[in-house]
Formats: C-alpha cells, structure tokens, sequence
C-alpha cells in the first residue's frame, strides 16, 4: 500500500536540511543574489553535512541515498536558496553518469577520491548551437592510440569555474548523430581545458556558470564510460534520474513563496482588513496550496516509483515539467498578493520568481519535457 507516512530517519534527514536550510543559506540568500557571490562557506558546510554527493553510494564515499529521500532534502534545501541549492545538487548531475555507466574501477577511480574531500563536478552535455537538440552536438572526440582528442564548446555549465571533475558527452561522428555521442571523464587538470567567465544570469545567482572549452584536450580510453556510440543513452538515463530533483527544488521554492504570500496576506491591511480576508486573495492562496501539493505529490510519485526500479523516463518529466510550472505560478502570484511590494527587491518574493524561471529551463526544457511524455504515453497507447 503505498504510505505518505515518512519513517524517522527520513524526518530527521528533513529535519536537517530544514535547519541547514533556514539558518545558513536562507539569512545569505539576499546578499549572494544581488553580489552575485558563490558562497563557498556554505557549499563546504553542505559537503560536511553530507548534503552534495547524495546520489553516490557510501562506499565510494557519498551520502547513498535514494531518489524519494534526495527529494526530501533538496526541497528543503530550495525553501532556502534556489540558487545556492542547484550548485549544492550539481554534482549529483555530473556524477551520475559515472554510476550508471562507469566500470567498478572507473567508479573507485573517480568516485572515491572525489567524493573525500570538498569537490565541485560539472556536467557539460550543452553546446551554444542548441541545448535541446542534444543528439546534434558538435564537440569532437578523434581517437589517437590509446587516446581520444577532444575538441568544442560546451554552454551553460553549472559549477564550471569551481569544478575539479567534468563528465563530457562528445561525439566521434556527427554523421551518426545520437549513436556517435561517447561519455568521457576529464579531470580540471587536463592540458587544453578552459572555462570562461562566470554568466550574469537572471536568477540562481550564487551558483556559477560559464562555458567549458577543450582544446586539443587528450582523453585516455580507460577515461571513456561505457562504449563508443553509448553516450547519448547515458545522458538521458542520467537525466531520468536528475529531472525528478529538479521537481522537488521547484517545488521548495514553490512553498517558500506560499508561505511569504500567506505571511502578509495575514499582515497587511486594506479597505479596513486584512487582505487575506478578501476572497481575491483567498482565492490565489488557495490555489496556491494547492498546485505546491500537486508538485510535491508528483515528484513523490516520481521518485517513489524510480526507487522501486522504474525507469522514469515519463514519471520524472511529468514531475519536473509540473512542478516548475507550479512553482513559476505560485512565485507570479506571491508578488501579486504583496502588490507594489512585491515588485520590489527588499522583499523576498521577486526572487523567487527569478529562481522559479531556471526550473523550466534547465535539466531539459519543459518544451522537451512535454515532448517526452508525449512519446511515452503514445507508447503505451500503441
Ligand atoms: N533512456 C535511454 N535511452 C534513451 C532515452 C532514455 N530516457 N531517451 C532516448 N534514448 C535513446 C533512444 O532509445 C534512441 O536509441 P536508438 O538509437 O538505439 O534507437 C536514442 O537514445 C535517440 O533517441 P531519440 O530518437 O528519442 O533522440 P532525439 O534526438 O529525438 O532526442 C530528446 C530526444 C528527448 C529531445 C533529447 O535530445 C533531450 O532530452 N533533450 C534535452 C537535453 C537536456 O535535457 N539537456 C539538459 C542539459 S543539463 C542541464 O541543463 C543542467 C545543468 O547544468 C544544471
């Protein structure tokens, strides 16, 4: 039967990130926002507390959780900071190809090493000519021996500037499109790697993010997850387990924007009441609990069902296409609840909508996302 009903370690895991949440990402949110700054400070207390490497499995050295309890976490962590919450989770993004793909030695290899200490990983699947397109990327990967040569521009990479390991989807014939892409891992260090400057981006602005170049950068084969022409199906694997996240991170940020509109609708006064008991503003309220609800209750779902051994591909869509569209509604409708106010950067509700935005964007346009279950539900209608 299924049970909404969390077991005591889950509380506590929540219980947590809650206070981690709320006492040290939420009093610095404003400040790293506006700088912008990457709070490094805070990044190295969430490795501390075991709160970045969620997905790797203890024995190389991360937190070894499930989906469902990951979720618990980074929705917590988002009622905090949006932004500071995407840095905090990306390396799950990066690392997740290496655990569905890598060999048991790549795994000690990379995993172990990375995961002792504080380290940031990127994920670089995004070329300036498209990000939805992925089948159609342009990076290079020529075999030379027992090497491959890397060339291209990856765009839009979370964590880049920071990062000590990057997982790289190239491909080593263009002409074969999704079948050519090959996964690699390549570590900062690597001759003819760069990264470029950090991007003034609209929201998430204590995360960092720029372009990753590779220039002549030699790659061994024992370097290479999975086989030639794999890459592609391990992208989307990865993001069937990293898109369902996203909908909890959505859905934090979503219920932080809930509870700001409902603060002041009790607070502020006008035509001699507070406006909470206008039915206008009742009426957003009540709309608003219940589209955070419906996202939480989808990425649950999500998770639940991938933890089980779902594939996900449909669940995970469903939930981060839902949730991130909740939680851009809800933001939108928190700054109308706080009028002028909310417009206005001394207040929090302004960012929120900034950070919302992201959500629809990344891990694959809510565009993708719907093209995706569509192709899954006519599937199964075949
Ligand atoms: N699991 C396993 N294999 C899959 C798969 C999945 N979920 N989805 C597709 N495949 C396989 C297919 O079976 C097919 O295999 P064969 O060649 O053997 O038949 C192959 O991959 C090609 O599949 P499609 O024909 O469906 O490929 P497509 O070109 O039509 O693209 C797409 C599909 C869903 C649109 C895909 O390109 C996509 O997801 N695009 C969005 C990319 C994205 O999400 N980018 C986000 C980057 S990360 C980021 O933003 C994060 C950050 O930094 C924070």
């Amino acid at each position: 039967m299924p049970d909404f009903a969390l077991s005591p370690e889950q509380e506590s895991l929540r219980d947590m990130a809650r206070k981690f949440a709320r006492t040290e990402m939420a009093p610095h949110a404003a400040e790293c926002d506006r700088t912008p700054r990457f709070p490094e400070e805070i990044y190295r207390k969430a490795y501390d507390l075991g709160l970045m490497n969620l997905n790797v499995p203890t024995e190389y050295g991360g937190t070894g959780l499930g989906l469902f309890d990951q979720c618990l976490l980074v929705e917590e962590l988002a009622y905090g900071c949006g932004g500071m919450t995407t840095s905090v989770i990306a390396n799950c993004l990066a690392l997740e190809p290496i655990l569905l793909g890598g060999s048991e030695t790549q795994k000690q290899r990379f995993l172990t090493p990375f995961c002792s200490a504080y380290n940031f990983a990127s994920f670089c699947l995004t070329e300036p000519s498209g990000g939805s397109d992925a089948g159609a990327l342009k990076t290079r990967a020529r075999r030379s021996g027992e090497e491959y040569v890397l060339d291209g521009e990856k765009c839009f990479i979370t964590n880049a500037p920071h990062a000590s390991l990057f997982t790289v989807f190239a491909t080593v014939d263009p002409a074969l499109r999704t079948r050519g892409i090959t996964a690699f891992v390549v570590p900062r260090s690597a001759a003819g790697l760069s990264t470029g400057k950090d991007e003034e981006k609209m929201g998430h602005r204590a995360s960092s993010t720029s372009t990753v170049r590779f220039e002549g950068v030699r790659v061994p084969v024992a370097d290479r997850l999975g086989e030639e022409g794999e890459g592609f199906s391990l992208a989307m694997r990865t993001l069937d387990q990293t898109r369902t996240p996203i909908g909890a991170l959505a859905t934090g940020i979503a219920q932080a924007a809930l509870d700001h509109a409902a603060g002041y609708a009790l607070k502020r006064q006008s035509f001699g009441k507070p406006i909470g008991e206008h039915q206008a503003i009742q009426i957003k309220l009540a709309n608003m609990a219940q589209a955070v609800r419906a996202a939480r209750l989808l990425t649950w779902y999500a998770a639940w069902t991938i933890d089980r051994g779902a594939k996900g591909t449909l669940e995970s869509s469903i939930a981060k296409c839902f949730a991130s569209d909740a939680a851009l509604h809800v933001a939108d409708e928190a700054i109308q609840t706080f009028g002028g106010y909310g417009y206005m950067k001394e207040y929090p509700v302004e960012k929120l909508l900034r950070d919302a935005k992201l959500t629809q964007i990344y891990e694959g346009a809510n565009e993708i996302q719907r093209t995706v279950i569509a192709r899954e539900l006519l599937r199964q209608y075949a």
